[in-house]
């Protein structure tokens, strides 16, 4: 159903988003001490998933609007940093070699894609889309999901859908497929025989779960109209109030609404406020660089406006289940904090 949803062939489900990435990178032939090019900004799973194989993140800074991975470092990097050798790329630094690109669909936005694609399609460089927060998401009227041959989503309990957890992945490729089912089930290579061909995984989606997922895949269209009003009221109301600025969306961009978040200089007074009111409000996830695993990983940035957006931006109550009245009171607080 999430397959036919966001335009894809195949869907394989998995117990999580996260399992889903590690196993749609090993299917693109990411191995121990490659490379994988990250948004320095993301959730901290993408890098795990990266990890689970022996391979580091690069990581690129966030564009200062967008929020995604930023175009231009990405463009210089691969044009002034790698090398192509024996039909790979490799850093040119240490040579090493680098497997695969992880864009994320941050927020459920999208970064301008028919760019992102100019610049990656030069080099042989596998995509994974980490289209986890997507759902529902197009560029050009294209879902989230259909910009690389593996792209996964998720089913986690703060998703636009949710499983409790789950994921997928989703792909056009029946090859692909069938070996993401294959290692996400064991690697169970015959039908009544407990005979494993490889070293698979238990990444299977538990079957109850699968059931709400399709009652909530039901509800995927009233969600995501939910969330779209939601945002406009947000925006509407918001806008000109103190310093509050909104995540930039491209015109060709239709975005799931996923989680509404804003920017404003003075986020800890704010958050502050609000949490203190009972309104629960966040800050962006830390950036990979500044976690202990992954502070020494390259990162490719000139201004660290991850570091910014870290501590500017903050996620407002935005759940599908909010009320009309409840989205006035946030407004109300957050104009009586700082407006
Ligand atoms: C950007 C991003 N990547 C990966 C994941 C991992 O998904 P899951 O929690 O289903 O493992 C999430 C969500 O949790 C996410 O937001």
């Amino acid at each position: 159903m999430v397959a036919a949803f966001a335009g894809a062939k195949y869907g394989v489900a998995a117990v999580n988003g996260t399992s889903a990435l590690h196993i749609s990178l090993l299917l693109s032939g990411v191995k121990q001490n490659d490379y994988v090019i990250l948004p320095n900004l993301t959730f901290v799973a993408s890098a795990n998933s990266i990890k689970y194989l022996g391979a580091e993140p690069i990581l690129i800074d966030a564009d200062p609007d967008m929020w995604q991975m930023d175009l231009d470092l990405l463009e210089e990097f691969l044009e002034n940093e790698t090398d192509e050798l024996g039909g790979y790329l490799i850093y040119k630094k240490d040579g090493r070699r680098i497997g695969a690109i992880m864009p994320v669909h941050i927020l459920g936005n999208m970064c301008d894609m028919d760019r992102f694609l100019a610049i990656v399609k030069k080099y042989p460089l596998p995509i994974v889309e980490d289209a986890t927060e997507a759902l529902g998401t197009t560029y050009k009227g294209i879902s989230a999901g259909n910009f690389s041959p593996l792209a996964c989503f998720s089913f986690n309990g703060n998703k636009i859908i949710s499983t409790g957890g789950g994921g997928v992945i989703v792909t056009n490729d029946e090859a692909l497929a069938k070996q993401a089912k294959h290692l996400t089930t064991t690697a169970k290579a015959s039908a009544d025989e407990y005979y494993h061909d490889e070293v698979g995984y238990n990444y299977r989606l538990v079957n109850v779960l699968a059931a709400i997922g399709v009652a909530q895949m039901e509800l995927l269209p009233s969600f995501i109209k939910r969330k779209k009003e939601i945002v406009s009221f947000y925006k509407k109301e918001l806008t000109g109030v103190a310093d509050i600025r909104f995540q930039k969306e491209l015109p060709e961009v239709n975005t799931n609404g996923w989680l509404f978040t804003i920017q404003t200089e003075q986020q800890q007074q704010l958050l502050d406020y609000l949490n203190e009111n009972k309104i629960l409000s966040r800050r962006f996830w830390m950036p990979m660089n500044k976690l202990p695993m992954y502070n020494e990983c390259i990162y490719i940035n000139n201004k660290d406006n991850s570091d910014y957006i870290y501590n500017t931006c903050l996620s407002i109550p935005s759940s599908t289940s909010i009320t009309d009245e409840e989205l006035a009171i946030v407004v109300k607080e957050i104009r009586e904090a700082i407006g």
